[in-house]
């Protein structure tokens, strides 16, 4: 059995995170600029914070401590509030509320919603190349990671895989690709950027362990946004429920049925506490966040 991580460790995990993003959005001096004040809008004072939670998570199990991973999962959690606030724009999903509050092109207008997530995004990329608490070549690394995770062959890859299969009924294994690009590379690669950051090699046994557990922790995190989309509702899930069927998106539900994407995360969920068999203790939060990421009410 797994020794379960007090809630309050996390909490404390998120306020270390909240203050480093708080500090890298700190206004420049001089009149205040809309572009920084929707920047933080977006980024700040929302969200659960699940990829830097994971990359500190992955430090630990790497045999660090945990605020190793703090910088690289800030910069991933950038990213992820860029892909946010560009897949909520009309173009995309159309969606106008996100984490309980209305969307940035709403709250703004469009064009700062596309400059918000064009310099959420270079920030990410500048704090991670200026974190000297690694050597130069893994902060280069890691670059190197992200942008991969988050461009053609990542995120943003999937984003179109996605839009192109609207209306679509695409097969399980396109299904699969697209989350695996859209959600589950940035996923990953908070984990990879955790290990990094303690110092050990991503090629390495434990290395792959934990990219094997990313991978389905990554794929199941989608299935369960999937199935919120259905079963939640939207005053706890923050965005708008039904958004999926309205726009006939291509999801796991859509496909398999309310009772097979269950039974697919449960398989997820079993290949994610497998990958982790033969680590210590020092993977019992990453075993925690396993049930917290499937079982999520939102
Ligand atoms: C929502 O991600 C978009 C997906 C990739 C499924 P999260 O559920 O992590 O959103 P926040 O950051 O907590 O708002
Ligand atoms: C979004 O997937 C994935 C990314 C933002 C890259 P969704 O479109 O399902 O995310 P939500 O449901 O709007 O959060
Ligand atoms: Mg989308
Ligand atoms: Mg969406
Ligand atoms: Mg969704």
């Amino acid at each position: 059995m797994t020794a379960a991580v007090p809630t309050s460790t996390l909490e404390q995990w998120r306020e270390h995170i909240e203050t480093c993003l708080t500090q890298w959005l700190t206004p420049s001096p001089g009149p205040a600029s809309t572009l920084e004040e929707a920047m933080r809008y977006a980024a700040l004072g929302g969200g659960k914070r699940i990829r830097p939670i994971l990359s500190m998570a992955a430090a630990q199990a790497s045999g660090g401590g945990p605020d190793e991973g703090l910088v690289p999962g800030c910069a991933v959690e950038l990213i992820h509030a860029y892909s946010l606030v560009h897949d909520d724009l009309p173009a995309m999903d159309d969606d106008a509320l996100r984490r309980g509050k209305p969307t940035v092109h709403i709250a703004f207008d469009e064009a700062t919603a596309v400059l918000v997530g064009d310099a959420l995004q270079t920030l990410a990329f500048e704090q991670l190349a200026a974190n000297d608490r690694v050597p130069t070549a893994t902060a280069l690394a890691m670059v190197q990671h992200l942008a991969r995770a988050s461009g053609r062959s990542g995120m943003a890859g999937g984003q179109a895989i996605d839009l192109s299969l609207v209306g679509e009924t695409p097969d399980l294994a396109m299904l699969e690709t697209m989350h695996r690009h859209k959600t589950g590379a940035l996923i990953e690669t908070s984990i990879l950027l955790g290990v990094l950051a303690s110092g050990r090699d991503v090629d390495g046994d434990l290395g792959n362990r934990l990219q094997q557990y990313g991978r389905a922790l990554g794929l199941a995190f989608q299935v369960r946004d999937d199935l919120l989309d259905i079963e939640g509702d939207t005053d706890h899930i923050g965005k708008p429920q039904g958004s999926d069927e309205a726009r006939n998106k291509p999801t796991y539900p859509a496909i398999l049925g309310i009772d097979g994407a269950r039974e697919h995360l449960q398989a997820l969920e079993r290949e994610a506490h497998q990958s982790l068999d033969g680590l210590g203790p020092e993977a019992d939060t990453l075993r925690d966040l396993i049930a917290r990421i499937v079982y999520r009410r939102h």
